[in-house]
C-alpha cells in the first residue's frame, strides 16, 4: 500500500488503474480505524480490484463545540490496518489540501430536508459538512464505486441522494454495522467512555431490538414505541437526542401501513454522543 497526501498524487495513482481497465473502490473514513472500518474494505472486494481509503478528520462536519480538535488520530496504526486489509492507496490530505481558502467559507454541497432531521437538527451543518467533503472527494478519487456503514445510516441516506441528485457516477453500497460482542456498534467514539459508561453503553441496542421487536409484533403506536425507547434510556443514564422511527427510504415519519422502517437513536453517555439504528422489515 502506498500513502499519499496530495490530490494530484490520487488522481495519477487512479487513472492509471482505470487504463490498466481496474475498478476503482473508495472507503471514506476519518481515521482511527477499527474492524468496523476494515469490514467495509473487505465488503469492497466484492466491488473492484483497487481500493483507496481516505483519512481525513473533517473540520466541516464538526461544530464549534463539538471534538474537532480532540478526535483521536492514529495514523501509523491506520496505515498498518488498511494495508492489512488489502488496501491499496492511502489518502491522508492536511486541512490546506482540502480546504485551501479555509473550510468555513468553502463551497459547499447540500441535501434540503434529509440533511435537516435527526442529526442535523442536533448538529446543525454537519450532514453538509459530510456531503461537501463526500462530493470533494468523490471528485479527486472518481470512484467506480465508494462503500458506506449502515452505523451512519442517515449519513448513507444523504449520500445515495447527492449522488442520485447531481448525476455523480459512483454506485453507492452500503454495509452491515460490525458490533462488540455485547451488542455495542463499534466506533471511535467509544475511546471517551469510561469503563462504567462502557458497561451501560449496549441498552442503546437493546432499546433499538425492543423496539424493533415491537414494530415486528404489528404494533403501529411509533409515538409510543419512541417514547418507551427515550424513556429506557433516560432512566439508564443516557442524555439522549433522539429516539425515532422513521420511513426507512427517506427519513420521513410513517404511515401506519409502512413496511420499510428503521429505529435511530442518538444519546449522550459521558463525554461520548453516540448513534445506532436498526432496520426493520415489517410482514
Ligand atoms: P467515520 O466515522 O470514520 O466512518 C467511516 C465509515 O465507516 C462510515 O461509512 C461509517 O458508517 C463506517 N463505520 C463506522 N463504524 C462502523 C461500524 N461499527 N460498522 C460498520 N461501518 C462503520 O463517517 C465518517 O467517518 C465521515 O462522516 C465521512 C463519511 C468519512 C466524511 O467525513
Amino acid at each position: 500500500m502506498e500513502t499519499v497526501t496530495t490530490i494530484a498524487a490520487v488522481r495519477e495513482r487512479v487513472r492509471a488503474w482505470r487504463r490498466a481497465g481496474h475498478r476503482v473502490a473508495f472507503v471514506p473514513t476519518m481515521g482511527n480505524l477499527h474492524p468496523g472500518h476494515v469490514s467495509l474494505i473487505e465488503a469492497a472486494r466484492a466491488h473492484g480490484q483497487r481500493f483507496v481509503a481516505s483519512i481525513f478528520v473533517n473540520p466541516m462536519q464538526f461544530g464549534p463545540n463539538e471534538d474537532f480538535a480532540h478526535y483521536p488520530r492514529t495514523p501509523h496504526e491506520d496505515e498498518h490496518m488498511l494495508a492489512a486489509a488489502g488496501c491499496n492507496l492511502m489518502f491522508m490530505p492536511e486541512v490546506a489540501e482540502i480546504y485551501p481558502n479555509g473550510s468555513e467559507r468553502a463551497t459547499r454541497v447540500e441535501v434540503p430536508g434529509l440533511s435537516r432531521v435527526l442529526e442535523g437538527e442536533f448538529r446543525p451543518g454537519h450532514m453538509e459538512g459530510v456531503s461537501t467533503v463526500v462530493a470533494k472527494l468523490f471528485h479527486i478519487v472518481d470512484p467506480d464505486v465508494a462503500v458506506f456503514g449502515e452505523k451512519d445510516f442517515q449519513q448513507l441516506a444523504v449520500i445515495r441522494r447527492m449522488v442520485a441528485e447531481l448525476c455523480m457516477p459512483v454506485e453507492i453500497v452500503g454495509a452491515p454495522t460490525l458490533r462488540d460482542g455485547d451488542g455495542l456498534a463499534m466506533s471511535s467514539r467509544n475511546q471517551y467512555l469510561t469503563a462504567a459508561e462502557r458497561a451501560l453503553a449496549p441498552r442503546i441496542y437493546a432499546a433499538l431490538q425492543a423496539a424493533a421487536a415491537r414494530l415486528r409484533a404489528g404494533d403501529r403506536e411509533f409515538a409510543s414505541i419512541e417514547r418507551a425507547g427515550f424513556e429506557t434510556l433516560e432512566a439508564a443514564g443516557f442524555r439522549p437526542d433522539y429516539f425515532a422511527v422513521r420511513r426507512a427510504t427517506d427519513l420521513a415519519a410513517p404511515a401506519a401501513a409502512a413496511r420499510e422502517l428503521v429505529v435511530l437513536v442518538a444519546a449522550r453517555l459521558g463525554r461520548a454522543r453516540l448513534i445506532d439504528n436498526v432496520q426493520v422489515t415489517r410482514p
